[in-house]
């Protein structure tokens, strides 16, 4: 009976693939169907595949960085034709036994295509994580989370498993003496490949339904008349993606973008690609200088941080925004209050051990919000397997 079941959900998971691969239009399709696999995958696991597929988890992602650093992954996605083991060994001065046995486990992994014994080729994904914003990523910023992942189980053994109270207080301060935005401005090209990478690892259609739905809301609540006004500020919007985005689709909508985010940030936006949209350095602790925007945006920042410091975040953006006038629009992750999706929850843990931040449900950002004077609107949930949300919110 059970055996039955499990075929008619195969049948139904095969149809639907094979519905979606003529097309391939809609990537939250394709999003939908993975989370529907990897469920149905879980299904048949057991306890021993699950200790498996954790603990020799952090191999993979070793491997692949090792891939990078030597150069083969770059060497396989410049080289038109597969390459042996011998011809690789030979391009990138490295030892043709290492090769084959990290090529096992990238190939295993659909890393790399393994086209005969010991000869492999690039394919979509080798060219993918060749890219300037996966290789900053990975070699950059991957390494010291990880080490303040894993140091986490100790971290909260001395602490009775409380939650930080403080960044100073938090595991990857314990790990480094420094807090990761310490560690960022003292090392600008790791500031650098922060901001690349977080531009280049999502899908470039959630940034795209995350300006759509702003403008949208916007056109709904009432456009400006004036030009001269400003419609919206992101703040901390990173080196532009958002505002980039939303001017090429809302180019019609009158009124001034602006960019906000530490100087060292905004030193880096590139001048062509920002075009149209004013820069300004602005630590967000301080008392927001752009007053009376009919919007300002939050995306991925409050995350980063704890409720003490969202609440000082979010005070100095109510301060500047007008009653009955101005709308705060927050894209983070909403976690649903069950059945929460491996990513989302995987993403809380790591944003614990870097940041001492958190995902939330929509609950916590209730209370967050109406501890400063903010009530939601509108919640839209643009990514149901990631969970990733906007929320709209106003003065009340
Ligand atoms: C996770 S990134 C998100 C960037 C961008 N909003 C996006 O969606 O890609 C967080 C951003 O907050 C910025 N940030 C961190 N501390 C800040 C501060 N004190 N004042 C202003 N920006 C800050 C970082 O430089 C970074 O660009």
């Amino acid at each position: 009976m059970a055996h039955s079941n499990l075929d008619t959900k195969l049948d139904q998971l095969r149809q639907n693939i094979a519905t979606w691969s003529d097309s391939q239009e809609n990537a939250q399709t394709r999003r939908d169907l993975r989370a529907s696999a990897l469920a149905l995958a879980a299904s048949l696991s057991t306890p021993e595949d699950i200790f498996a597929d954790a603990f020799y988890q952090p191999a993979l992602a070793v491997a692949i960085l090792v891939a990078m650093e030597a150069q083969w992954l770059q060497c396989l996605s410049t080289n038109a034709a597969p390459l042996s083991a011998s011809k690789l060994s030979e391009k990138t001065n490295s030892s043709r036994e290492t090769i084959v046995r990290f090529m096992r486990v990238l190939s295993a992994h659909r890393v790399v295509d393994e086209n005969g014994p010991e000869e492999y080729a690039a394919n979509s994904i080798t060219h993918w994580l060749t890219t300037p914003a996966a290789l900053a990523g990975a070699q950059h910023l991957f390494p010291q989370t990880a080490e303040a992942c894993l140091r986490l189980p100790s971290w909260f053994r001395n602490r009775k498993f409380a939650e930080p109270t403080s960044l100073e207080d938090g595991p990857f301060f314990a790990t480094f003496q420094k807090t990761f935005w310490d560690s960022l401005r003292d090392d600008p090209a790791k500031h650098a490949a922060f901001s690349l990478s977080m531009e280049g690892v999502y899908e470039e259609d959630v940034i795209k339904s995350d300006a759509r739905f702003i403008g949208q809301s916007l056109q709904r609540v009432g456009v400006l008349n004036d030009p001269d006004q400003v419609l919206l500020v992101d703040v901390g919007g990173g080196t532009g993606h958002l505002l980039r985005t939303f001017r090429d689709i809302h180019s019609g909508l009158p009124g001034k973008l602006v960019l906000q985010d530490r100087a060292s940030v905004i030193q880096t936006t590139d001048p062509k690609e920002i075009a149209g949209i004013d820069l300004i350095a602005h630590d967000f602790f301080d008392a927001q200088p752009v007053k009376h925007a009919k919007a300002y945006s939050l995306r991925h920042v409050l995350h980063d941080w704890s409720d003490e410091d969202c609440k000082k975040i979010l005070r100095n953006v109510c301060s500047a925004m007008r009653n009955g006038y101005s709308k705060l629009y927050i894209l983070d992750i909403v976690l649903p209050d069950q059945g929460c999706s491996a990513p989302s929850s995987l993403q809380d843990i790591m944003l614990l051990a870097t940041f001492c931040g958190k995902e939330r449900s929509r609950k916590q950002f209730d209370e967050l919000l109406a501890s400063v004077g903010l009530r939601i609107t509108q919640v839209f949930v643009a990514d149901p397997s990631m969970s990733e949300g906007i929320i709209e919110a106003e003065l009340i």
